[in-house]
């Protein structure tokens, strides 16, 4: 495939770098354009990166950029069809994801604001946490259609499912399949019914409690690592997942992710940014799709809506 497009992301920490470079290493963009605020981050990161670009083998430039509060620099994202939204800050030991609102909240604002101004064809990919309020804050400020508006967290989620199952079974893990859905958050919920190895159902391969055990270190996935880290967050895994879904947008591809989008009558729930299965193309979301679920699991989700929705009411005053 030909390399084509513009891609920018939105703050060069730990997530967007290696976001950013992900991007670039696929081969498939024409530019990836990576901002900060501190002064020279973005432009130091994108010239050492292009630099890898001989040894790794990809064409695909990178442009680095400063952007001031005052929306300067942000003509450098302008004709983006893709815009990652990384900039906020992460998490520290024993803090929540809600305990980053306010902060990140008016940093969304800002960022928002000016991607709405340079690049209003464009596909938002928020990853900023909290996850669920922060999407659902990008698409008001925006104001882009509900499709246009993505979050990151489906794909990380079950990838760390993923990666326990292989682990407890020791098997390779491409050759398990797991999913999660709801919030990333306390009300994430990990779909055991939707899970298999080599097509042999979880269930027939552990006990009910070892796939409990599964489940609950999945939810505490992220501060699993924030505990072992004691500066930020994760952002290998992260990345990857945030950069496979503007891949699929990209290339229009029609995959079927876990990822956090607007629910208009779906499993019966409305009106809410929340985990769900969609196909994702060029237009953001191209369509959810029901997930057939057990009773037991639509009750968990239910209640993952109802607890994002709630948080979700009072975005719009932050
Ligand atoms: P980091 O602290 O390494 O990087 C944040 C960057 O944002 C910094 O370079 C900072 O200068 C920049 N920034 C701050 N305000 C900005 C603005 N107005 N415009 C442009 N850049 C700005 O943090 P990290 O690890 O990169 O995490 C970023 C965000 O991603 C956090 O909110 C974190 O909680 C979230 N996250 C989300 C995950 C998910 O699955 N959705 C997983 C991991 C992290
Ligand atoms: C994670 O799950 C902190 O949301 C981030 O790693």
């Amino acid at each position: 495939m030909a390399r084509s497009g513009k891609i920018s992301v939105i703050g060069a920490g730990f997530y967007g770098s290696t976001t950013a470079l992900r991007l670039a290493e696929y081969d498939i963009f024409e530019t990836v354009v990576l901002t900060d605020v501190v002064e020279g981050k973005a432009e130091g990161l994108a010239l050492d990166m292009n630099q890898s670009r001989w040894i790794e083998g990809f064409e695909t430039k990178l442009v680095g950029q400063t952007t001031g509060m005052d929306g300067s620099g942000y003509e450098a994202i302008s004709g983006s069809d893709i815009v990652v939204m990384t900039a906020g800050l992460p998490r520290k030991p024993g803090m929540s994801r809600m305990d980053l609102i306010e902060t990140n909240a008016k940093i969304m604002r800002g960022v928002c604001e000016n991607i709405a101004k340079h690049a209003p064809n464009c596909v938002v990919i928020n990853v900023a946490n909290p996850l669920d309020e922060m999407t659902a804050l990008a698409q008001i400020v925006t104001k882009f259609p509900y499709n246009r508006v993505i979050g990151q967290a489906g794909m990380l989620d079950t990838a760390r499912f993923s990666h326990f199952v292989a682990e407890a079974l020791n098997v390779p893990v491409g050759s398990v399949t797991t999913l999660t859905l709801g919030s990333h958050g306390d009300t994430m919920v990990p779909v055991a019914s939707a899970c298999s190895v080599d097509g042999k159902p979880l269930s027939d391969l552990l006990s009910a409690d070892q796939i409990e055990e599964l489940v609950v270190r999945t939810r505490n996935g992220g501060a699993e690592i924030v505990a072992l880290l004691k500066t930020g967050s994760a952002y290998y895994a992260p990345s990857a997942a945030a950069a496979r879904m503007a891949r699929a947008v990209h290339e229009n591809s029609g995959k079927v992710m876990p990822v956090c989008a607007w629910v208009d009558g779906e499993y019966g729930l409305s009106g809410a940014y929340l985990g769900v299965e969609a196909e994702i193309g060029k237009e953001g979301i191209k369509k959810i799709v029901e997930t057939p679920l057990t009773d037991s699991e639509k009750v968990l989700l239910v209640e993952a809506y109802e607890a994002v929705k709630a948080k979700q009411a009072d975005v719009s005053a932050l």
